[in-house]
């Protein structure tokens, strides 16, 4: 954080560039770019910044940047005057700017509704224009904590259900790794990732069902919180499995998604997983966990699994090994290679059943939330599907198939199938990660590739993954911390330890070649 006087000196030689016709970034004064919610907070309250001009700084971002990186879908026509709003209120000394988050723009994925200006399609034409019945349960939060909601996120089309490469979707085109522009973001939260990496907002939010928070935060450098299932209400997002999914924060530093993830956590009588979640939730929430020495004590159980990794996966187990060094220095206990029972079961999705199950579950959900619509073009998974033929040349529609949304219309509901698919899922997470856990008495598991996804998603378990380096490259891991349900705190004392000790996190330097 700066202090007054070199923002002031930032301020006259940004005036003087300006009225000269330059425009230089000024590098060790006071910068919007990689500030985090605190930083952001305190330049409000020294009235060093308003939100208009955070706002403005990150609309000039996207107008720059999204041409190329293709992270954001929609910005909010209202933006900028809920900026001047919660400007007023500061100014004003308004209870609502004590708010967490207030004044913090923040972008949501589109498969999480607004009902304002902006629409939610989950990336697909065949949703444009849909009207929803309300904002999501977690906009609504976000909003009270005084945040503004600065657009959507492009994402995977349908969360990844499309037969389309990570981070497409049809209505904004292929999304772009900031690190490594010839590089998939992964997905399906890609645009999430991608936005707040290449500072084109302050946070943002993700959805996972199995990877899709963990690995476009990896594969952008950013950090990622799954939550446990029902720890944030669903109601309001576009579904695939409302078995598995659930709605996280994405952010440059493991403060900022706790402080968002402070924000979303809570009951919602719209989505009744979240009854029971909701004792996961500590009083004082979890900002209270971000300990610098949160390693201390920690027993953690490492699972090696052989993986493929578009950085080079000798260098990811390099820079593992190095950090298992770094934990065990910051007080913690880590017991290495442990295994978990029928791994290669659980890591193929085909035969662990997962897969079946999830066609069938997202078959029910997204007809469930498609009727639930005030108006749509579609109002089922088979109109989708016939949406998707007849307006195949629309631009880039036609470039894709569709065959998981076929094999989804293809299911038959709760019938016995998707039954013993569940049963077997029950089993192999019991037999295995959380034996694995109990057994070991640990407090969490760490990977060096997000293959734990797969353990945490049939769980319906929650995970964090932080930034752990960069491939020769360019192309940016992360480590990754999963636990049992409600372990939260544990997992973010852990993840902010780390980063405390490592302190990987750099700004994307947009390469364009592979080498
Ligand atoms: C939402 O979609 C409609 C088309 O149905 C479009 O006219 C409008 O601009 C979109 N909203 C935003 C904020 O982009
Ligand atoms: C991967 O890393 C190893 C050691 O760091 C190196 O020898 C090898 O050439 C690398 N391979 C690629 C494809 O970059």
């Amino acid at each position: 954080m700066a202090t007054n006087a070199t923002y002031l000196s930032f301020s006259l030689v940004f005036l003087a560039l300006l009225s000269s016709g330059l425009l230089i970034i000024v590098s060790d004064a006071f910068s919007i770019e990689e500030a985090t919610i605190k930083d952001l907070q305190l330049a409000f309250k020294q009235n060093q910044l308003t939100s208009s001009t955070l706002v403005e700084f990150y609309l000039g971002e996207i107008h720059k940047l999204n041409q190329k990186l293709r992270g954001v879908i929609e910005v909010n026509p209202d933006a900028l005057r809920l900026a001047e709003k919660a400007d007023q209120e500061r100014k004003s000394g308004a209870a609502r700017s004590k708010l967490g988050l207030h004044g913090i723009p923040i972008l949501l994925k589109d498969n999480i509704a607004t009902k304002d200006k902006m629409n939610t399609t989950a990336g697909s034409f065949a949703l444009l224009g849909s009207i929803v019945p309300r904002d999501a349960f977690v906009a609504t939060k976000l909003i009270k904590a005084g945040a503004i909601i600065l657009g959507k996120a492009s994402m995977s089309e349908w969360a990844g259900l499309r037969d389309a490469p990570q981070g497409w979707c049809a209505r904004s085109g292929q999304g772009k790794n900031p690190y490594l522009l010839s590089a998939e973001p992964c997905g399906s939260s890609s645009g999430s990732a991608i936005s707040v990496a290449s500072n084109m907002v302050a946070v943002s939010l993700g959805t996972e069902t199995d990877g899709s928070i963990l690995c476009p935060s990896a594969a952008n450098s950013v950090v990622g919180i799954k939550p446990t299932i029902g720890l944030t209400s669903r109601d309001g997002v576009v579904p695939i499995s409302p078995r598995q999914d659930t709605v996280g924060p994405m952010c440059r530093t493991v403060a900022d998604a706790v402080y968002v993830l402070d924000a979303i956590v809570g009951f919602d009588h719209n989505d009744k997983a979240t009854r029971e979640a909701s004792r996961y939730i500590p009083r004082g929430g979890y900002k209270q966990f971000l300990k610098p020495d949160g390693l201390k004590g920690k027993r953690l159980g490492t699972v090696r699994h052989t993986f493929s990794s578009t950085a080079n996966s000798s260098q990811v187990i390099e820079a593992f090994e190095h950090h298992i060094q770094t934990l065990r220095e910051q007080g913690a206990v880590v017991v290495d290679n442990l295994e978990i029972a029928n791994i290669d079961e659980i890591l193929d999705p085909s035969r662990s059943g997962e897969i079946y199950a999830i066609l069938a579950e997202f078959k029910m959900a997204l007809n469930t939330y498609l009727k639930g619509l005030k108006a749509s073009p579609v109002r089922s998974l088979k109109e989708v599907i016939a949406f998707n033929k007849k307006f195949s040349k629309l631009e880039n529609t036609k470039k894709y198939g569709q065959s998981l949304l076929e094999a989804a219309q293809a299911t038959n509901g709760a019938d016995d199938k998707l039954k013993a698919a569940l049963l077997n899922l029950k089993k192999l997470s019991r037999d295995g990660f959380e034996k694995l856990m109990k057994e070991e008495k640990l407090d969490a598991v760490i990977t060096p590739a997000v293959y734990i996804k797969r353990f945490l998603a049939i769980g319906g378990f929650p995970g964090i993954t932080v930034p752990a380096g960069y491939g020769n490259n360019g192309f940016p891991f992360g480590i990754y911390f999963g636990g049992l349900k409600g372990s939260e705190p544990t997992l973010i004392e852990i993840a902010y330890g780390f980063e405390q000790a490592t302190k990987i996190r750099k700004p994307p330097s947009f390469k364009n070649d592979s080498v």
